[in-house]
Order: C-alpha cells, then sequence, then structure tokens
C-alpha cells in the first residue's frame, strides 16, 4: 500500500484545484491554500468554482477527509511534507510571465519551514525558476538543507484535468536529489504502480493496472523546458494546420482528409490538427510568448513561434471574413453565436477567441444573442447584456429570426443539435462554423448554406438568395 504523503497546494485554480482533488483521490491528506476568501468559504460549504468534468464528485468524496480548505498558507505548509505552487503566472506586458505570485508564496513558505520540504513548481515558469525560488526561500531565511526545489509540470487540459491528471501521458519531474525524488516518486506511486486503476471508485481512462504511466525523472532545467516545449509545439501544431486549413479554402480542398492523411504518419500524430478560429486559453497565448521571451534572453532566436503566432491571430480575421462575406453587410444583422469559453468542455473565456469574434461584430454594428452551455455568467463580465449584447439559454432561442448562426466553440451539446429546429428557427439558413463541427453535405441536404474552415462550403443558393 502507498504511503501518504501531507500535500499543501497553495493556489485553487484549474491547474491547482484539480491536482489537489488528484492528490487526495490516489490516497494523500491534502491542504489546498488560496488567499481568495470568498472561493475558499465557497469550496468549503461543498460549492465548486470551475467547470471540470470528475471534479464535483471527486471533491464530495474527499472533502471533510482528505482535503481542506483553507486561507492559512503558513499553518498549511508547517503541516506538509511537499508544498506544490500553483498559482497564476500571468504574461507581462513584454510577454515573459509575471512571476511575482510565485515570489510572494516562496517568501511566504520561507518563513513557515520547521523541517525538510519540499516545495514543487506545479505553476507554468520559465527555465531558471527554480534556482530563483531556491534563492528566495534562502532569502527569507530558510536554510539549504532544510528543502529541495523540484519541476513537476502539469500536462492538464481544462475540462478533462482529472482524468489528464489520473490517466497521464507521463509523470515528469525535474529534481536535483535523491531525497527530493524519493518524495515525488512516493506521491506519484499509486498511479506510476498501477494501483490507484484497481480501485473500485478509479476514474476510467486510458490507464490501466497493466499499463500505467511511466515517470520521467530528469534536471529541473529540462522539466522547465519540457513544459514550455510542450505547449509551443501543440500551439505550432494548431497554426501549422490552420495555415494548411486556408490553402485547402483555396483549393477547393477538405482539410480534414489532409489532416487524416498526415496524422496517419505515426512520426505526427493525429491529434491536435483540428483546423478552426485558432488556439486561445490561459495557456497556449501565454506560453507561446512566454518561451519565445526565455529563448530571446539566452540569446535564441526563437522566430517559428512568432510565425506561430502570427498565424494564430490571423485565423480570427480570416473567419472573421468569411461572417462578411456571406452576409455581404452587417450592420444591423442579429447573428446567433454558440460557443464563448475558449473550447468546449469548459467555462473559461480566457484568451477566447469567441470573444474576440464577438467583439468584432459588436464593432460592426451587429448585433448578437449568445449562447454558452457553461461560460455565459463569465462572458457577462466582459460582454455585458444590452441593446447589442442578449443572452439565450439554449441554442434555438439564440437562433430564433437571426439572421445566421456562428459556431464558435466545439461543445458536444452543439455537435448534436437537431438540425431541422435550427433551420426552421433561423430567419435564413445560414450557418458559419469556425470549429468544422457538422458535415458539409449533411448541412447542404438540410437546407443550410453552410461554411467552415479548410472545407469548401456548401451552399443551397437558391434558398438563401430567395430568403435574403
Ligand atoms: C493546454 C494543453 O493541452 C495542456 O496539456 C496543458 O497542460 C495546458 O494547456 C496548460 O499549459 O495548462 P488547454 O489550454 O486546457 O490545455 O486546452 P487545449 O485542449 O490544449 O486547447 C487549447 C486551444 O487550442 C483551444 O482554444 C482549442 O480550441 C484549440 N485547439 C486545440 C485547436 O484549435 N485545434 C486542435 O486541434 C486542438
Amino acid at each position: 500500500m502507498t504511503q501518504q504523503t501531507v500535500i499543501a497546494v497553495v493556489g485553487s485554480g484549474y491547474v491547482g484545484l484539480v491536482s489537489a482533488a488528484c492528490f487526495a483521490e490516489i490516497g494523500h491528506r491534502v491542504i489546498c491554500v488560496d488567499n481568495d476568501e470568498e472561493k475558499v468559504r465557497l469550496l468549503n460549504e461543498g460549492g465548486v468554482p470551475i467547470h471540470e468534468e470528475y471534479l464535483p464528485e471527486m471533491l464530495g468524496r474527499h472533502r471533510r477527509g482528505s482535503i481542506e480548505f483553507t486561507t492559512d498558507l503558513h499553518a498549511a505548509a508547517a503541516q506538509a511534507q511537499a508544498i506544490f505552487i500553483s498559482v497564476g503566472t500571468p504574461q507581462s506586458d513584454t510577454g515573459d510571465a509575471d512571476l511575482s505570485y510565485v515570489d510572494v508564496v516562496a517568501s511566504e513558505i520561507a518563513r513557515s519551514i520547521d523541517g525538510y520540504k519540499v516545495i514543487v513548481e506545479k505553476s507554468t515558469v520559465p527555465v531558471y525558476t527554480n534556482e530563483w525560488i531556491t534563492r528566495i526561500l534562502e532569502r527569507n531565511g530558510a536554510s539549504r538543507e532544510s528543502f529541495d526545489v523540484v519541476s513537476n509540470p502539469e500536462f492538464l487540459r481544462e475540462g478533462t484535468g482529472v482524468t489528464d491528471f489520473l490517466h497521464p501521458n507521463r509523470v515528469v519531474i525535474g529534481v536535483e536529489s535523491e531525497r527530493a525524488a524519493k518524495v515525488m516518486r512516493r506521491i506519484y506511486e499509486p498511479l506510476t504502480s498501477g494501483e490507484y486503476y484497481n480501485l473500485p471508485h478509479a476514474v476510467p481512462g486510458g490507464r490501466t493496472a497493466s499499463n500505467p504511466p511511466p515517470l520521467l525523472q530528469m534536471s529541473t532545467k529540462a522539466a522547465e523546458l519540457t513544459k514550455h516545449a510542450t505547449n509551443a509545439f501543440l500551439a505550432m501544431k494548431i497554426s501549422f494546420i490552420n495555415a494548411v486549413a486556408n490553402i485547402c479554402d483555396a483549393a477547393g480542398v477538405n482539410v480534414e482528409e489532409v489532416a487524416e492523411g498526415v496524422g496517419m504518419d505515426d512520426r505526427i500524430g493525429p491529434k491536435f490538427l483540428r483546423a478552426g478560429i485558432g488556439y486561445g486559453g490561459s495557456c497556449f497565448p501565454k506560453d507561446v510568448a512566454a518561451f519565445r521571451w526565455v529563448a530571446e534572453q539566452l540569446g535564441q532566436q526563437f522566430d517559428l513561434l512568432a510565425e506561430v503566432e502570427k498565424i494564430n491571430s490571423q485565423q480570427k480575421k480570416l473567419f472573421f471574413r468569411k461572417i462578411r462575406s456571406a452576409l455581404w453587410t452587417l450592420r444591423g444583422k442579429n447573428l446567433a453565436v454558440f460557443g464563448l469559453a475558449f473550447k468546449g468542455g469548459t467555462d473559461d473565456i480566457r484568451e477566447s477567441p469567441a470573444i474576440d469574434i464577438v467583439q468584432m461584430l459588436l464593432k460592426e454594428g451587429c448585433s448578437v444573442t449568445l449562447y454558452d452551455p457553461a461560460a455565459m455568467e463569465r462572458a457577462k463580465t466582459v460582454l455585458a447584456p444590452g441593446p447589442q449584447v442578449q443572452y439565450a439559454s439554449d441554442m434555438y432561442e439564440a437562433a430564433r429570426d437571426a439572421h445566421a448562426a456562428l459556431v464558435l466553440c466545439d461543445w458536444q451539446e452543439f455537435a448534436a443539435v437537431d438540425l431541422d429546429r435550427l433551420r426552421d428557427a433561423l430567419r435564413h439558413p445560414i450557418v458559419i462554423d469556425g470549429r468544422n463541427l457538422f458535415d458539409p453535405d449533411a448541412m447542404l441536404e438540410k437546407g443550410f448554406t453552410y461554411f467552415s474552415v479548410g472545407r469548401p462550403h456548401s451552399a443551397s443558393n437558391a434558398k438563401v438568395l430567395k430568403s435574403i
């Protein structure tokens, strides 16, 4: 049986909260710390501040047992054997990561150290951050023998974070001492030994007891770079397929056929080759910029990443142009918008291409009726309801009497829409799909004029020209 470790997780955002719940799930005692009193109160009362599959059930199972929530970092750090730092590392004006929250937390931890602790960077941070954390801890009075700093990057996607944590491709730990490595191996042992997957309540996923995840041990700097390089590569894959999609658009070819052909080469792989309106979220945009900054600081030009960013921002503009060419003029048009989050399956709107596109439409004098299964409350903070902006409680209400519908997120619910009901609700049967959720032939058969990304558009022209 795996030995229980007492773990403090500092920061209850998407990464911190999911990691904390998963550490409790695999048998550890977890103290979750956040300085947001309101959030801690909500968590203690049984609330869940973010939309994540399996998270409510898991917190329900472990709350008042092996997981607790507090604002008291000092007490949590004093009790814990390992302290995970999962606070935000937002992008600063110059493109680098703003590490001031990490700095504050590290200083405070230093003042609570009363025995050996492993301090773990879980936030995405530039190479050399572990050395800075070490320096901050020492400056604030922690003796060098009383701690080790470890890098343990996460590869969690929002929405599927719990499954990604419990069924990882790999667990990466960057360590410089065997003492710290031992603690880290013990923490992940329920997964790496396969023990967790035999539990009756185990969350289902790709890993099994006979196929557990590997644990990769490397230097702390290598682990930090692994995280940035992984996100930058994934962002590059998306920009690459988007650039190919634009060529497909011009050549009248279906990008999905090309992506399938390319992705079957197992040196490339089929994932992250979905063309669309570009990547968003709290990670890729920030991490690509930060990695480029890191390279520059080390005297290396990583211009490839500048190109990745350029393609990504152009993708929204190209989609906007597509809307314009489908509708001819925009002023005074009412559009139904499906999806506001940066992708389906989450309520997160940070760096959401959908929000940017809606803002472009508003500038052009359109009015919009918005629907998203989870992100509407958050969206209202940036797109306030008013004469130009309405919110609907489902897709059909949003579509009622609209000049066209836009698909900006890949929610499963959208793909499962009743197309007959949608067509009947719209004033004109036009769908402009930024996520390629529908089959162009099926849309044509249903009487839609349908535009998507990198796929020949299908128009039941007679009907549209008549109705416009
Ligand atoms: C991403 C990574 O996938 C995680 O491995 C990583 O841990 C995380 O960032 C992080 O650094 O914390 P996430 O931002 O939750 O996870 O979202 P993804 O599922 O990777 O999607 C990112 C964006 O790319 C979304 O806007 C999505 O719509 C877009 N995307 C993704 C595409 O446009 N095409 C694709 O084929 C895949």
